[in-house]
């Protein structure tokens, strides 16, 4: 009997609109993949490779970062410098063998419960068709 592959996600949400935005989704019942785990950040500049690496080292298959939308970042220019650091971390990845796809940023207003949970359905899409992170091994 074959085990179906459950990935293990974990986003780091800015407290003023991802998570709003995924508490907005619990509000509203809405249903997406219960295989996320939110790390609460005060702004996706807090960012840091660093811990990617790490949430990646303790076994997670997909991370991904989620802050406001481009040009409403509460401290000015948190998100355009978390998507600077998620492109460079995207190609150091890469060059060690793992898929640039397993991170990602995303970008939402603390209004949008649904597209909160769009985004956990369509990253665990993606990470579900990659399998299971190669680092998994390694932490193993
Ligand atoms: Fe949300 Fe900066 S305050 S990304």
């Amino acid at each position: 009997m074959s085990e179906e592959f459950e990935p293990r996600i974990i986003a780091f949400c800015c407290q003023y609109c991802a998570y709003s935005a995924a508490d907005m989704a619990g509000s509203m019942r809405l249903q997406y993949p219960s295989n996320v785990e939110i790390v609460l950040i005060p702004c996706t500049g807090r960012f840091d490779v660093i811990l990617a690496l790490k949430a990646f080292e303790s076994g997670a298959d997909g991370v991904y970062v989620a802050g406001c939308l481009e040009g409403n970042c509460h401290f000015l220019d948190g998100n355009i410098r978390a998507k600077k650091r998620v492109a460079y971390l995207q190609n150091e990845i890469k060059a060690v063998g793992l898929e640039p796809e397993r991170l990602a940023m995303y970008n939402l207003s603390a209004s949008q419960g649904p597209r909160f949970a769009e985004i956990v359905k369509e990253f665990s899409g993606i990470i579900s068709g990659l399998g299971p992170s190669p680092m998994k091994k390694l932490a193993a």
